[in-house]
């Protein structure tokens, strides 16, 4: 065996002529040197462990304070990579195999030690764990490297999955607009010229929203995107942001038409002079009014709150609303997601995905609140960036 270095053996004997005797037997071995450290009980063995470090361990198996094989599956736990050889009396060939089985690397009957064997015995307990050890940690490695391939399997199934989903979705969503434009330059083709003038430019009026909402259908995609690519970079610039979201909150009251909503902003803190990526902050909160908006019942109020903390702003939108489906809820923000209340409410299902993209890009976090026949809120918690650029 390979041991050149001096081998530490814990010797575990309660009989002081039996451990004498087997140090006599190790002064003896020629090839190895060898240093004990002699225990009498179980106990002292195990607070011997706690302190130093060991090759190995040569355990009698009847001491005071421990019988048997008991002894053994707390040497085991407390150095599970220590070898131990077990001491047996001539008639406890039994225990001694069952002790093997439970662990120990050997055994060795009292009467029949010799300095050789006990120096084979020892060398042999020591190499058969350094391999059992090498063996573990080679499977540990392996267990590890599968789980991980798994994952990363698993993951690339996944994201070929929502791909594939993405495009179908996409494709439908594209479809619909298309149809439109089809089937109206084909009324207008047909009979364009016994249509009255009103009916042509309505019709007309229908192929241009088509058109529209197939480009913002692909830059919401394209945006996306982009997000997914982790090409959203982000821009941050002094802005007033109380001004600012006065403004979007403008921009929404032309786009309640004919429910009658009730839009009202309110600020709470002092905000201070801080820097904020205009472009996000307009994706997240115009997708959020315009949501609180689309979603509300024909009266009832949309309340948009800027809370201005010491490093955070929090930006909190409520509505009267139909409320999101508790089973909805978690998976809003993935593309295309749209609850199972929507009913005939137009939408792509786009908006909440962006949404979240520009919310992490922003470094914030989202959540929202809902209940069914109550309303629903979401709050928006961004870091506040001041001009020195400390969050
Ligand atoms: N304020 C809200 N109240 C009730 N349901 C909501 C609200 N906001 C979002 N939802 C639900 O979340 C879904 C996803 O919202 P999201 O904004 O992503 O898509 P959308 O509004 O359907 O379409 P668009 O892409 O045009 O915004 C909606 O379809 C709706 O079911
Ligand atoms: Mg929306």
């Amino acid at each position: 065996m390979a041991v050149s270095y001096s081998v530490k053996i814990l010797l575990i004997e309660d009989n002081l002529a039996e451990a004498r005797l087997l140090q006599e037997f190790l002064k003896q071995a020629k090839f190895h040197e060898f240093s004990f450290v002699h225990v009498k009980r179980l106990a002292e063995a195990l607070q011997e462990l706690n302190r130093g470090t060991y090759d190995v361990i040569l355990l009698d198996l009847t001491l005071p304070d421990s019988e048997g094989l008991a002894s053994l599956a707390p040497l085991i736990r407390l150095a599970p990579s220590l070898p131990i050889v077990v001491l047996t009396n001539t008639n406890d060939n039994e225990l001694a195999l069952e002790a093997v089985r439970r662990g120990a690397q050997d055994y060795l009957v009292k009467r029949l030690v010799n300095s050789d064997l006990l120096v084979r015995s020892l060398s042999y307990a020591i190499e058969r764990k350094q391999v059992l050890e090498t063996l573990r940690a080679v499977n540990e490695t392996l267990e590890i490297r599968v789980q991980e391939r798994t994952a990363e399997l698993v993951k690339v199934q996944e994201i070929s999955q929502f791909k594939s989903e993405f495009v179908s979705m996409l494709s439908h969503d594209i479809r619909s607009p298309l149809n439109t434009i089809q089937l109206i330059a084909g009324l207008l083709q047909s009979s364009g010229d016994r249509l009255p003038k009103e009916k042509k430019i309505s019709h007309f009026q229908l192929i241009r929203s088509a058109i529209k909402n197939v480009a913002q259908l692909l830059d919401e995609v394209s945006f996306i995107g982009k997000a997914e690519s982790g090409k959203l970079y982000s821009e941050f610039h002094p802005l007033n942001l109380e001004n600012f979201c006065r403004q979007l909150v403008e921009e929404a009251q032309l786009s309640i038409q004919q429910k009658d909503l009730t839009l009202i902003f309110t600020s709470v803190g002092e905000l201070g002079e801080a820097l904020w990526d205009e472009s996000l902050l307009r994706h997240i909160l115009g997708n959020l009014l315009s949501n609180a908006i689309k979603y509300s019942l024909l009266d009832g109020a949309v309340r948009f709150q800027l809370i201005a903390q010491d490093k955070t702003a929090v930006f909190q939108i409520q509505d009267e609303g139909i409320g999101i489906p508790k089973e909805d809820q978690q998976r809003l923000f993935k593309p295309f997601y749209r609850a199972s209340n929507v009913d005939k409410i137009p939408g792509t299902g786009l908006g909440l995905a962006i949404v979240k993209k520009c919310v992490e890009a922003h470094g914030g976090e989202i959540s929202l609140h809902s209940e069914i026949g109550v309303g629903t809120t979401f709050a928006v918690t961004l870091p506040i960036i001041r001009s020195s650029g400390s969050l």
